[in-house]
């Protein structure tokens, strides 16, 4: 199907994803990092434990008030409930828009540097995009990583590599009717300062959207899932919540297009209390552009919930989940008092993470 044909459903989705007050749940850990949570709660990597876990979130009540969309892993799109239920229909109860990752993971650049990798997942995209839309996903996301080094990294050759693919799985999707969440990742490892960050973060983001400008992405239909521009975590000079709030804004505004209808931050190991804490003070600042400024959390979501959980306490479960989902509800709108809801001040860096 062409573009065409879907222009006006992705509008509506995308806004729908990015309407004030609700964020995304980021759900779509692969079966190999989801298999790292369950262990640390000493729970097995099965298939009836991962649906345990995830029917656990899908059936939170009063989800919906706070949460647009849940990313799912494929194999949670076409799983059922315990009860019988398909997942798909658990999120839709809640007023929960289901969707997919859609990129099949990091592969080594090669002629980049070593720690330098490109996002795969193009071929069969658009047909693979068309069978998640008819299981009920309507938006996607697909996780370009760049990292920032002493030696010159993020070369020009990554940058270029990186915001062309995210172009070209953005056009693919929104072919099968999918709103596709761009999300160049620019990770926390490394000891540079937040200058640095910010201006490799507004290099990338410019040449993401050149590329969509190329590849003829409808940006009313899309939204940026960006990390947001703080120091590298082994950094000497820590930069303060203000700052980080001021400085993200800032690169947002410097190349971020007035036609995105939202940017929903990653929170890429920032602790919980932190990732809602540096989302409320951005919305306190009065800002150029009118984008929806919200979350697309996984870690900072699920860290306590996880840990409630145990394998299996639903009750106290939910009731973590829906405490971060409140509190980050409140940050995307500015009025998150801090500590006002329970949540865990540990960081949740791992070097060289993968998702
Ligand atoms: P984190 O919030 O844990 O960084 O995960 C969000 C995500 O979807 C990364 O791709």
């Amino acid at each position: 199907m062409a573009l065409s044909y879907y222009a006006e459903e992705l509008k509506k989705t995308a806004k729908a994803l990015a309407q004030s007050g609700k964020g995304i749940l980021a759900v779509d850990e692969s079966t190999k990092t989801v298999g790292k949570r369950l262990a640390s709660i000493g729970v097995e990597n099965t298939e009836g434990n991962r649906q345990a876990y995830r029917g656990m979130l899908f059936t939170t009540k009063g989800l919906g008030e706070f949460i647009s969309g849940a990313i799912l892993f494929e194999e949670t799109l076409f799983q059922s409930h315990a009860d019988g239920d398909s997942m798909v229909k658990k999120l839709n109860d809640l007023g929960v828009i289901p969707g997919i990752k859609v990129d099949t993971g990091l592969r080594p650049l090669s002629g980049a540097h070593d720690v330098e990798t490109f996002c795969s997942g193009l071929d069969g995209l658009v047909e693979r995009a068309a069978d998640y839309y008819t299981q009920g996903a309507r938006f996607a996301k697909w996780r370009a990583v760049l990292q920032i080094t002493e030696d010159g990294c993020p070369s020009k050759l990554s940058i270029r590599e990186n915001a062309w693919g995210l172009a070209r799985y953005a056009r693919s999707v929104q072919e099968s009717g999918l709103v596709p969440i761009i999300e160049p990742e620019i990770l926390m490892d490394g000891s540079h300062g937040i200058e640095k960050t910010a201006a490799v973060q507004e290099e990338v983001i410019k040449e993401v959207y050149m590329a969509c400008q190329i590849n003829g992405v409808l940006l009313e239909g899309t939204l940026l899932k960006p990390s947001m521009t703080v120091p590298g975590a082994e950094a000497s000079n820590k930069a303060d919540p203000q700052q980080v709030a001021e400085m993200t804004i800032r690169t947002m505004e410097r190349c971020v297009p007035a036609s995105v209808p939202g940017i929903v931050f990653l929170s890429g190991g920032l602790s919980e209390e932190a990732a809602s804490v540096y989302l409320n003070l951005m919305n306190k600042i009065e800002r150029k552009a009118k984008w929806n400024v919200s979350f697309s959390y996984g870690r900072a979501l699920q860290h306590s919930c996880l840990k409630q959980w145990k394998g299996s306490d639903t009750d106290a479960g939910q009731k973590a989940l829906i405490a971060r989902a409140q509190a980050n509800s409140e940050a995307s709108k500015g009025s998150y008092v801090a500590g006002s809801q329970p949540s865990s001040d540990e960081a949740l860096f791992v070097a060289g993470y993968t998702y």
